[in-house]
């Protein structure tokens, strides 16, 4: 076989066999095809895309590239939630207190925060002392004795991922559906779960900046779960603002737990509950999906969704701890509110401002070896569709250093829109597609 005939085969519209995707993923994965015909084949792909069977064989290679994380006999039923990035995204942080209640297992590899969109993983390492399992048989190890398992992404797992998507970063093919689908779901698939529910964010702090596309990623990674045997749900959800009203790392720990206790923001108790009424209907826990909201809205009640969260910390190993004024977790040393100058109704808060305000002042990442100011972060006090006055406070930045503080206010000034006329508000579930 020849990588040229292959890459000219995709140019020229034609499907590819398995055969051909194996033998050019492996060989570009073992040095004999070299990154120049990687990125022709690569950019025939964003322009040709792949079909439901080409995507199957592509995703599975991917797959086969790496370690497995296999999950022998667990008593729960498992749930890998993913979401394709945003800003204020601390869902994982609450399902995992949630999901514990109902006996559910939540499973996933997480991300670190890099551009406007926050990580996981930094999340949690806000958390003095939390320490992600470090490898598959620690976190194997964890899914058996708590019945979860979270940690970072690894190396060893779909290697052919990180160096397909480096090569995409510097050929502009990042942007294709076919390849965005096989990326994300190859890591997907190669952790045991089962049930995988998508969070496909939709709007200017997102990937997908419209609905059209996200629901085409949606169906694309859905096709490829329902093609290994997965059953999966895909939710397109809002990114038009931040979800909730902290951006950042510790202070999303805070409003995630808060909403473990009933307290949350609208829309992200909202997404959380959907996310959990899913998981439900997945798991056989509930008929439908209303039904496993309301379980979830009485189980907040009882109290013991933040028990199972500090569970899930005290297995971590460092012995996490959060008080019930969160005074151990890292706090900036600064504030600095920011306001109004306009009065009406926000009609936009543009959600990558914010995002960049943010990462700027240290809460994220613009290179992957940039560290991070976990206790500086920026909360919105305002949504859209809320009347402002003048003067009015719209966020409160929390921060150790002053050097980024005039760019990230320039951000925050751009982010926002008024408009006279009333403007509802906006609603974060966008569509559920089983
Ligand atoms: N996230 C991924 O993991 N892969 C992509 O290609 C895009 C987003």
């Amino acid at each position: 076989m020849l990588a040229i005939k292959i890459i000219e085969k995709k140019r020229d519209k034609y499907p590819l066999t398995s055969d051909e995707i194996n033998f050019f993923l492996n060989n570009y994965l073992n040095g004999n095809i070299p990154d120049y015909q990687m990125s022709a084949l690569l950019m025939a792909i964003y322009f040709n895309g792949l079909n439901q069977e080409e995507l199957f064989h592509f995703t599975n290679s991917m797959i086969n590239s790496g370690e497995l994380i296999k999950i022998n006999n667990s008593e729960k039923f498992l749930i890998d939630k993913h979401s394709t990035g945003g800003v204020g995204d601390k869902t994982t942080i609450a399902l995992v207190g949630l999901f514990g209640c109902f006996g559910i297992g939540e499973i996933k590899l997480s991300g670190k925060s890099l551009g406007h969109t926050g990580g996981t993983v930094d999340k949690f390492e806000s958390i003095p002392n939390f320490k992600f399992p470090e490898n598959k048989n620690q976190m194997i190890d964890m899914v058996n004795k708590i019945g979860s398992g979270i940690m970072g992404y690894s190396d060893k797992i779909v290697p052919l991922d990180k160096k397909i998507y480096a090569l995409r970063d510097v050929t502009g093919t990042i942007e294709s559906i076919s390849l965005i689908a096989s990326s994300i779901m190859s890591k997907k698939l190669a952790i045991t779960s089962n049930g995988i529910i998508l969070d496909i964010k939709v709007g200017s702090g997102a990937f997908m900046k419209n609905i059209e596309d996200a629901k085409e990623l949606s169906q694309s990674m859905m096709n490829i779960g329902k093609n290994f045997g997965r059953k999966i749900v895909g939710v397109l959800t809002d990114m038009e603002q931040p979800l909730g009203f902290a951006v950042g790392n510790a202070n999303e720990v805070i409003e995630a737990i808060e909403t473990l206790k009933g307290n949350g923001p609208k829309d992200f108790s909202l997404l959380v509950n959907t996310i959990i009424g899913i998981g439900l209907l997945m798991a056989g826990k509930a008929q439908n999906i209303d039904e496993g909201k309301l379980l979830c809205e009485n189980m907040i009640k009882t109290g013991k969704p933040i028990e199972h969260f500090k569970k899930f910390l005290e297995y971590t190993g460092g012995n996490p701890k959060i008080t019930e004024d969160y005074s151990l977790l890292p706090m900036a040393k600064n504030k600095l509110e920011f306001k109004s100058k306009k009065e009406g109704y926000i009609s936009q808060i543009q959600a990558e401002n914010i995002g960049r305000a943010t990462m700027i002042i240290g809460a994220g990442r613009s290179k992957i070896e940039d560290s991070i100011d976990y206790g500086v972060g920026i909360n919105l006090t305002k949504k859209i569709g809320d009347k402002v006055n003048k003067g009015d406070i719209l966020a409160v930045i929390q921060y150790n250093d002053d050097k980024n503080i005039p760019d990230s206010l320039r951000l925050l000034e751009e982010a926002y829109v008024f408009s006279d006329k009333k403007i509802p508000e906006r609603d974060v579930i966008i569509e559920i597609q089983m």
